[in-house]
Formats: structure tokens, sequence, C-alpha cells
């Protein structure tokens, strides 16, 4: 009996393995899986309670929860190292203690909040590759974003970032600093710590101002105020002896440098921390230029690649433009402050943080 290509199909494995295809769905599979347990274990704070050990009967009467399930979750939670299992009963390990409980002052949460509202925008990339991308206000968009970013630069960046300025001659003298799009406003806090002469602007979209108030009573910051306003239009003060930027639409528009050097007395620094592109560098990660391509701002126009936009220049470009403004005294190399992320980025961004001094 000969047999038909659909018998065939039948008896003979394909011509291609399809193991290379299941292993990138296996490796989808298991993180978003995993994601979505940490998610619901935060949700319904569960290492809130496990500071104690304690069996999945005592967790799932003090929660609420089904008591096998509640079993499974943490059993996978301690396989991902963040609940310890002792004699039957769970416990947090230093990590969740420290990271993942919501009172703690480096709490997480906000992350792992942030990243699950990301996901949901990935739900609109049908329609952005369709050429409709979502539209949102940028100021809504970083109202919400903020204090994830503020949770994020906890975790060392933002302390790294602030020793290396601390060292700086010009920063142990400096009276006035600006916080440019500043945020939460955390930098500017930690700069008036360090040196108590010190007096820090955050200047910010007025909405996100509400959080950066909020880290300002939590860090009882005693010299920071906050100033409302959009650094495109409007004035951004004068006399400061430092200008601080740090990951901003901005960042690396020629068009801000003149505002920047105008607002500073001669001698003062600006410094600047951006993610640049190199000349000729094409996409840092495709992956991650798809996620930025999927939300469009209302008032900011969004280049193609990640973190860029309409009229930003490259590094090298950038640093011949601050040239005529300002000497350029470092370049400090990412190494020596960025570590983490979340962006599901396949090597580092590797940003840049630029020194430089104004000339009269
Ligand atoms: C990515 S966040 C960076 C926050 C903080 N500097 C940091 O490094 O963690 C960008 C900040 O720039 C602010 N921003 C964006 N556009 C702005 C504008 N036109 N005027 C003032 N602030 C702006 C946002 O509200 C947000 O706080």
């Amino acid at each position: 009996m000969t047999k038909t290509p659909v018998d065939e199909l039948l008896i003979n494995e394909p011509r291609i393995d399809a193991k290379p295809l299941y292993e990138i769905l296996n490796m989808c599979s298991r993180g978003y899986k995993i994601f979505r347990t940490i998610y619901v274990a935060v949700q319904t704070g569960l290492f809130d309670i496990l500071d104690e050990p304690k069996t999945s009967e005592e967790i799932s009467r003090e929660l609420g929860v089904n008591v096998k399930l509640a079993c499974k979750i943490c059993d996978v939670l301690c396989d991902l190292g963040l609940l310890n299992k002792v004699k039957g009963a769970y416990r947090n390990t230093e990590l969740s203690s420290l990271y993942l409980k919501r009172d703690s002052l480096l709490s997480q949460i906000n992350v792992i909040e942030s990243l699950n509202e990301e996901f949901k925008v990935w739900n609109s990339l049908n329609a952005a590759l369709k050429g409709k991308p979502t539209p949102i206000n940028e100021e809504l968009f970083f109202e919400k974003r903020v204090p994830s970013l503020a949770s994020e630069m906890l975790c060392g960046e933002l302390q790294r970032t602030v020793r290396i300025i601390a060292e700086l001659p010009e920063f142990k003298r400096a009276r006035k600093l600006l916080d440019l799009g500043g945020g939460h406003g955390l930098y500017a806090i930690a700069f008036t710590k360090l040196n108590r002469r010190l007096k820090a602007y955050v200047f910010d979209l007025p909405r996100v101002l509400k959080c950066t108030r909020r880290y300002i009573e939590m860090f009882d910051a005693e010299r920071v105020e906050v100033i409302p306003g959009d650094f495109f239009k409007d004035d951004i003060g004068a006399e400061y002896d430092i200008v601080f930027l740090s990951y901003i639409p901005g960042g690396k528009n020629p068009s801000l440098i003149p505002k920047i050097h105008s607002s500073l007395k001669t001698g003062g620094l600006f410094i600047n921390k951006q993610v640049f592109y190199h000349d000729g560098e094409g996409s840092k990660d495709p992956l991650l230029d798809i996620g930025w391509n999927i939300l469009s701002f209302q008032g900011m126009r969004k280049a193609d690649r990640i973190y860029s936009f309409k009229g930003d220049v490259p590094f090298e470009g950038y640093i011949e433009l601050l040239k005529r403004y300002f000497s350029v005294i470092k370049v400090v190399d990412a190494s020596q402050f960025s570590r983490l992320t979340t962006s599901g980025a396949k090597s580092p961004l590797d940003p840049k943080m630029i020194i430089a001094k104004k000339r009269s």
C-alpha cells in the first residue's frame, strides 16, 4: 500500500527538529508563569507575613487563601530563592525580606506593579504594528512610572551616582543645585544629605511633583524644593552651582544645552546621565525598540529606538556641541554606576554620565 504525504506525517518525524522553537516557547511560558506567581504572592502580602516561619496551613488561615495552592506557590518561590523551607515551614530569604515586603524602604513592589502594567501595554502591539500606537499623555505616564523608578534607583544606581558626584571639589563648594526632570527627587534629596549647605530644587511636570513631595517627607529632606514646569518651554531658574540630569527626554537634545548654560554660574557643573547612542550605532536591542513604539507621547515626539526622541543627537555630536559652552571634565562609564534592569534587554544599555564645567 502506498503512503500519502499525510500518512508520512504520522509515521516519520519532521525533517527539521522543532526543539529550538519549543525551547523559545518554553522560556516564554516559564517566564510568564513565574512572573504571575511572584505578582500574586506580592499582591496577597505573602512576603509581609513570612519574616517568621509559617506552615502552609498557617499561611492559608492568615491570608484567607487556598492551602494547596499556597503550598505550591511557596514551593516555587523556594526554588527561586525567595523563600526557605525549614521543617515544613516557609520563611522569607534575606532577599525577599528586604525587597518584597510592602513596608520595606527598599521594597521593589512598585517595580513589579509597573512591569505588570508594561505587560498590559504589550497587548496593544498589534495596533501599533498597524500604524496606531496608543497615545498617552506623558505627564500621566511619568506620574505612574516614577515611583517604580525611585525603587529601582535605590537598589544601587542612586548611591553610586551621588558618591561619584560628591567626590568633586565643585560639589563640596556647591550651594544651589537643580535636579532637572528629577521625578522622585531622590538624587536631590541625597545630594542635600551629603552637603549640609546645599539647597536643591527638583524641576518636573506638576503632577509628577506630588510623588516628589512624598519622598521629601519620607526622607525628612529639609533643603529640597520643587519647581513645576516643562523644561522645554518654561524658565528653569538661575544661579545654580550644579545642574543634574538623569534619564530625561531632552537629555540628548541640543536645545536644552544653552538653557542649562544660562542657568548656571560661571564655573558651575552640568552633569548629564543618559542612554546615549554612538555615531553609526544601530539598535541597542530591537525587542526594547518594539516596546518603545507601542505607546506614543502626545507632546514629545519619540524616535524609533528605545529612549530616543526626535531631535536627539548621538553622543559624539552632543559632546561637540557641549564644548561650545562647557569644558568636559570627564565621561563616567556605566560600569561605575549602573547595573540593574527589568527591561528584558539582552545586554546592558550602557548609559554614560558627562561631567562638564561652564566656561565664562
Ligand atoms: C525617566 S524619568 C527620570 C527621573 C529621574 N531623573 C531618574 O533618573 O530616576 C524622566 C523624568 O523627566 C520628567 N519630564 C519629562 N518631560 C519633562 C518636561 N518636558 N519638563 C519637565 N520634566 C519632564 C518626567 O516627569 C520624569 O520625572
